[in-house]
């Protein structure tokens, strides 16, 4: 290899880690890029044909640079020893249990990570937060990679990464910015030039930003809290829709027309889910707490409580007009995903209605285009916050949940019942043909529309009772 040439090394190939570092594969030949992970079997998929995550565009860029200057490895020391810049893209979950349980980041994962580039480092290295971490991270990191002090000087960058599962490459092809905070030192701002010196490699200048590092890691606990209270609000505003007659989509047309507000991410739903919407709020929750702020943290807690609402409230409007009860009854659910376009299922709003569904004793048939049953199970057996603990992550799920089945297209799930509950956006959902999916149905065929993709009026045409999020019944 050229001498000269940037070696990078990106520590977790997860949904941030392998998606970025292949755009930057791609975009930047000169440069070599390694993804480690501890996770084995994470690699050897990444390795594979089956990529570990579903992402649209994602197989076609890994295809053009893995073997060139793409390469995943579980040998963590070695690339992390040879590499001059080091993403760290590990998991930052909810602690689940201790100081904070419930709350507070889980760093755990980032201080091994931490500890292992102090320990093998000979050479300085570029150190960049990828993950998403609580503000001031970066001095606890800086403490640990220097405890052991061997004359290497490290540099730390918070690169917060903004892309959303689903369209993550069209994301990182084409960022509405790219935010890059560093020390205000000579050595600090090298730094940052040398990682702004890569990401220019496709992204227009301007839109790479640069901030001091509390600015960036807290810009990205700000942005996911305010994109998080759009659709909370939104979710507010649909329960009043629903009680006096008034559209949530026409209201959400009518307040996005204000440039002051814009028109994205005003979609009322079943409520948001995600790896990181939760999660960041409460981090950020719990930074107000300890800093003294328990206003700004009930303000900010308030976005999570309307979401928990609007997923109950959920269930509810299923539950009431099914003559108040459910028991028995076979309820098929269309999508399981947290979003369309993604087979990811963490913190997806479809768990929680599940669960209300299945605490009313339904019996339920889900149908998901990405998701596998196993992945179904062990979402509706794990506790809370479990999720993102590799520990607790066993390849089969120990247990399952009989009153749930798991069907290989939407026709399938919809057979013979009672009620369809419309749970992720797929495209797929809004081409059904419903005359057919009727006509094997229960009656009176219920259909709950969670995303509102369907077409009430040609459904109500058909024969289905209707009810969508925020419209009139
Ligand atoms: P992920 O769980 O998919 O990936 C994390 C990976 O890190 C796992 O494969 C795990 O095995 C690995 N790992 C953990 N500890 C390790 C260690 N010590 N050494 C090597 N590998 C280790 O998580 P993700 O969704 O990619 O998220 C990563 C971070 O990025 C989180 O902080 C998250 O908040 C943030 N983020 C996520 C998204 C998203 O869309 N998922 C977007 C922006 C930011
Ligand atoms: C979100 C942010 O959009 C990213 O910028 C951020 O990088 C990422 O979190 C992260 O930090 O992990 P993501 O969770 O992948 O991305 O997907 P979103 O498109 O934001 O959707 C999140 C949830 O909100 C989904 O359940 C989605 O269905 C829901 N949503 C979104 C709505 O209910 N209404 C909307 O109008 C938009």
């Amino acid at each position: 290899r050229n001498n000269n040439m940037v070696k990078i090394c990106c520590i977790g190939a997860g949904y941030v880690g392998g998606p970025t570092m292949a755009v930057i594969a791609l975009k930047c030949p000169a440069i070599e890029v390694v993804v480690v992970d501890i996770s084995i079997a994470r690699i050897n998929a990444w390795n594979s044909d089956q990529l570990p995550i579903y992402e649209p565009g994602l197989d076609d860029v890994v295809k053009q640079c893995r073997g060139k200057n793409l390469f995943f490895s579980h040998e963590v020391e070695k690339h992390v020893f040879e590499a001059d810049i080091i993403f760290v893209s590990v998991n930052t979950p909810t602690k689940t249990c201790g100081l904070g349980a419930g709350k507070a980041a889980d760093l755990t994962y980032w201080e091994s990570a931490a500890r292992m580039i102090g320990n093998v480092s000979k050479s300085d290295k570029i150190v960049v937060e990828k993950s998403t971490v609580p503000v001031r991270t970066a001095e606890a990191i800086e403490k640990i990679l220097t405890h052991n002090n061997k004359g290497v000087n490290y540099q730390i960058l918070s690169n917060p990464e903004f892309l959303a599962e689903g369209t993550a490459i069209q994301d990182l092809f084409n960022p509405d910015r790219v935010l890059i905070g560093g020390r205000k030192t000579p050595e600090g701002q090298k730094a940052v030039q040398t990682l702004k010196d890569v990401y220019t490699q496709w992204v227009p200048e301007d839109r790479v930003i640069t901030a001091n590092l509390w600015s960036a890691e807290l810009s990205k606990l700000a942005a996911n809290a305010f994109l998080a209270q759009r659709i909370s609000s939104v979710n507010a505003i649909s329960a009043l829709c629903e009680a006096t007659g008034a559209d949530v989509a026409e209201v959400a047309y009518c307040i996005g027309k204000d440039s002051r507000i814009g028109p994205k991410f005003l979609n009322a739903s079943v409520g948001f889910g995600g790896s990181c919407f939760q999660k960041d709020i409460l981090n950020l929750v719990y930074i107000c707490e300890c800093n003294g702020l328990p206003e700004v943290a009930n303000y900010w807690k308030q976005v999570i409580k309307i979401n928990d609402y609007q997923k109950s409230r959920f269930v509810s409007r299923v539950v009431a007009p099914m003559f108040n009860t459910v028991s028995g009854k076979k309820i098929a659910v269309l999508g399981f995903a947290f979003k369309k376009d993604t087979g990811d299922t963490r913190e997806t709003p479809a768990i929680d209605v599940c669960k209300g569904l299945l605490g009313n004793n339904a019996s339920i048939s889900i149908y998901d285009p990405q998701v596998t049953e196993d992945q179904i199970q062990r979402d509706l057996t794990m506790n809370k916050f479990d999720w993102d603990h590799p520990i607790h992550l066993q390849p089969m799920s120990p247990t399952t949940v009989k009153q749930v089945s798991v069907a290989s297209d939407a026709y399938e799930a919809a057979k013979g019942a009672h009620a369809i509950c419309i749970l992720t956006e797929w495209d797929e959902f809004k081409g059904l043909d419903y005359q057919k999916i009727y006509g094997n149905m229960k009656k009176p065929a219920f259909l709950f529309d969670g995303r509102n993709v369907v077409d009430v009026e040609k459904l109500r045409e058909i024969g289905f009772i209707v009810y969508s999020i925020g419209k009139p019944l």
